[in-house]
């Protein structure tokens, strides 16, 4: 099966009304902060972000399948020497929703802007909270494996009596571990930490992805032929890698200058055949092409 892109120019608020209930496996997004970027995409008030954002995760988990993941990457910022409490709150409100607040990923920002601060360190992290419509959903583990690491061909070489048996933690924390049972093994699963540089290459967008963000993401709640969604999609990163992975990818974009640049990009990165169409189109909310 051909994997199809959709973009949408618009406000998401509205545009998500164009999608059928229950058609997306994984919505991955980075909204607008509260009180940053103004100069280049506006900017949501802190004490108005939870009533902006409500209406829009409302549509999103009408969108959502039933066994769908929503992955939220925010941060709050620091105002009069404390952390805002919006993301917290927008939490909060999600569950009345109706949403369940299944995981925080950490996203660790491996190049994290430099500075000194006399009350702080270097902010080296985003939060990816991940929401789900039920308590069980589509997550395919094994794709996201990780090499075990060298670690374990010095370790695993000599084990103990000790090492053999389920060894229980002294801390009374219920933790145990069986060393013995990483033997003839080269992959292991990850933890909850996703460790990734930021984007710094040309994109015309001061907030774009790096591509292995929505890749992990994607590899982990999606299969092929699944249908991906970003309601803010900027630059179109997780557009590219969605389809890339063929998956389906429907973007939504409010600025029409990144809009146009999407458009621009996967339609000449593609199929010639649809350039004429792509230039014919007078419709510019309208559903744009799919890829061949
Ligand atoms: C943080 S950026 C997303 C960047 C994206 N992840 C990428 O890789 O390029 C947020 C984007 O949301 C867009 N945006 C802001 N409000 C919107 C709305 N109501 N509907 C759709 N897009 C919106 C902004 O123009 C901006 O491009």
């Amino acid at each position: 099966m051909k994997s199809k892109i959709e973009l949408y120019l618009g406000d998401c608020k509205k545009e998500l009304m164009k999608i059928p209930d229950n058609s997306v496996d994984l919505i991955i997004t980075s909204p607008p902060y509260a009180d940053q970027r103004k100069s280049t995409y506006g900017g949501v008030k802190i004490n108005e972000y939870v009533d902006w954002f409500l209406p829009i995760s409302k549509e999103l988990l009408r969108v959502l399948k039933p066994t769908g993941t929503f992955v939220l990457n925010i941060k709050e910022k620091v105002v009069n020497g404390e952390r805002s409490t919006y993301v917290m709150e927008l939490i909060l409100a999600m569950r009345k929703q109706g949403w369940l607040w299944t995981e925080e990923f950490i996203w660790h920002k491996k190049n994290c802007f430099p500075g000194k601060w006399s009350n702080r360190f270097r902010d080296a992290w985003e939060r990816l909270l991940q929401f789900n419509k039920n308590k069980k959903f589509n997550m395919y583990q094994d794709a996201v494996k990780i090499p075990i690491g060298d670690w374990a061909k010095s370790r695993l070489k000599n084990l103990s009596e000790t090492d053999k048996i389920r060894y229980n933690a002294k801390n009374g924390s219920g933790f145990g571990k069986n060393v013995s049972n990483w033997i003839g093994k080269n992959t292991v699963y990850p933890t909850n930490v996703v460790h990734l540089s930021t984007e710094c290459n040309s994109k015309n967008h001061s907030a774009a992805f790096p591509k292995e963000l929505p890749e992990w993401f994607i590899r982990l709640f999606t299969q092929e032929n699944d249908t991906v969604l970003d309601p803010f999609a900027g630059s179109g990163t997780t557009i590219e890698v969605a389809n890339k992975m063929n998956r389906n990818a429907i973007g939504i974009e409010i600025i029409s200058e990144y809009y146009y640049d999407m458009k621009r990009q996967f339609y000449e990165s593609k199929c010639d055949s649809l350039k004429k169409r792509a230039k014919d189109e007078k419709a510019e909310t309208a559903r744009c092409y799919s890829i061949c």
